[in-house]
């Protein structure tokens, strides 16, 4: 079986990867050239473990990349994994991409092919674009088109790929079911990873639905964190306590400057924006709130330290962190980022510090300090803010650390460092949601 992979961003040219490595032949394709040239090169073009390895192996062997559609010619099964950023103009997903896409391996696609679904879309896409499919192909050519949403996490990308927890497909006929359980027969066999089939709405759903509970968790944690710093208890220990519970479970309970990325904040605007069209606005009316929880948190540590510090203009901020979590270089939305920009547009002076994110970060907000260490980012700070919860940032020396910077305040925006210590070597520290 020959598969193609359209759009090679964080879960297109991973898939691509991944599915070379399950043993097909495949062709990546995006417009993007310079991303096609370093991929082609097998050099990845953004941060994710495990990848490049996955391209030293295959590319030059089954796996190859290409700005030409008319090369997705032969392949039996075209995975579409283009971005749906949020649009410029409104809440809603920006489908551009989507059908810009389709419609360019329309004219490629060869009968008994299969088009699958992978990008997050608002409910309804499939059916659309299976009818332009049908509408545009000629009559000799039948393809069908199918929705099988992705749900990898970003720093576990390939893993997620090859292992997934579960396989969603959203399918139009026993046949397309067939092509498919064909394509993931190994994890299916191997890992006994559990398949659920459904319809197109379905599969489409199952996406933002998973993405808005896992938001809504992240947020139901952090509105419980603004509770805590008005009674004086701690969002950590009541984490723990209420995760025991197997209903809640610990997971996605962790307080702190809340989520951020390519997906979470924009996944649920945009299923707000789809409900609204749908006349169910009033459905899904929470995740409003969901997301205004989220970015309270970011301007609730703007005001941690205008007043820890005594003001902002002149002070000097070090930044822990510019990715949206750790172990990518993601900045997209970043609460990390979104809290050294607040900082500096209110007269402060912020350094920042990320082990993979720095050149990301630089390109969409260049008038922030950039360092080149953690060392250099403290020199001199008046308070040093933990973001992003990069292994290294957790294995500081309080002691050590201390002897940088001008005032030992630390305000720990992923309640993770050890609290003890940093008090112990003389720090003022801060966690949200803990007194
Ligand atoms: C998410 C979904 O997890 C994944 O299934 C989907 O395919 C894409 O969107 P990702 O964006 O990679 O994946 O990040 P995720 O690990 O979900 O974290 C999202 C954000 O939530 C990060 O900013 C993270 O720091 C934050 N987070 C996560 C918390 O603030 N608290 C938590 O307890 C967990």
């Amino acid at each position: 079986m020959r598969i193609s992979v359209i759009g090679t961003g964080y879960l297109g040219a991973v898939h691509a990867a991944g599915m070379a490595e399950l043993g097909f032949e495949v062709v990546g394709v995006d417009v993007d050239k310079a991303k096609i040239a370093s991929l082609q090169a097998a050099t990845m073009p953004f941060y994710e473990p495990e990848f490049e390895p996955l391209l030293e192996k295959h590319v030059g062997g089954r796996l190859r990349f290409t700005t030409d559609f008319a090369e997705v010619a032969d392949a039996d099964v075209h995975f579409v994994c283009v971005g749906t950023p949020q649009q410029g103009s409104s809440l809603a997903a920006d489908m551009t991409y989507v059908d810009a896409a389709v419609d360019a391996i329309i004219p490629h696609l060869k009968d008994g092919s299969l088009v699958v679904g992978k990008s997050t879309v608002p409910v309804g896409t499939a059916e659309r674009l299976a009818e332009r499919i049908e509408t545009l192909t000629p009559d000799s050519v039948n393809v069908e088109l199918a929705w099988n949403p992705e749900f990898l996490r970003e720093g576990f990308a390939v893993q997620d790929t090859l292992h997934p927890d579960r396989l969603v497909l959203g399918v139009p006929s026993a046949g397309a079911e067939q092509i498919l359980r064909e394509v993931y027969a190994r994890t299916i066999e191997e890992d006994r990873t559990p398949v659920v089939v459904t319809d197109l709405p379905t599969a489409e759903l199952v996406k933002v639905a998973a993405n808005s509970f896992l938001a809504t968790k992240i947020s139901f944690i952090n509105a419980m964190s603004e509770i805590c710093e008005i009674t004086g208890a701690d969002v950590t220990l009541l984490a723990d306590a209420i995760g025991y519970d197997d209903r809640i479970g610990r997971k996605f309970l962790n307080a702190g400057v809340g989520f951020g990325g390519g997906c979470l904040p924009k996944d649920i605007r945009a299923f707000s924006a789809r409900a609204g069209e749908l006349g169910a606005a009033a459905s899904v009316a929470f995740l409003a709130e969901v997301d205004a929880i989220n970015l309270r948190r970011r301007e609730h540590v703007v005001e941690l330290v205008r007043g820890q510090v005594g003001g902002l203009v002149g002070r000097r901020i070090a930044v822990l962190g510019a990715a949206f979590k750790p172990n990518s270089d993601d900045v997209r939305d970043s609460p990390a980022l979104s809290i050294a920009g607040q900082l500096h547009l209110a007269g402060a002076s912020v350094s920042v510090y990320d082990p993979k994110a720095m050149g990301n970060a630089a390109k969409i907000f260049p008038t922030l300090d950039y360092s080149d260490s953690v060392e250099e980012c403290v020199h001199g700070a008046d308070a040093v803010l933990h973001l992003t919860e990069w292994p290294e940032f957790r294995e500081l020396d309080p002691e050590t650390l201390g002897g940088k910077v001008a005032q030992r305040v630390v305000i720990d925006g992923r309640n993770c460092l050890d609290r003890e210590a940093y008090k112990a070597a003389g720090w003022t520290y801060l966690g949200l949601g803990r007194s």
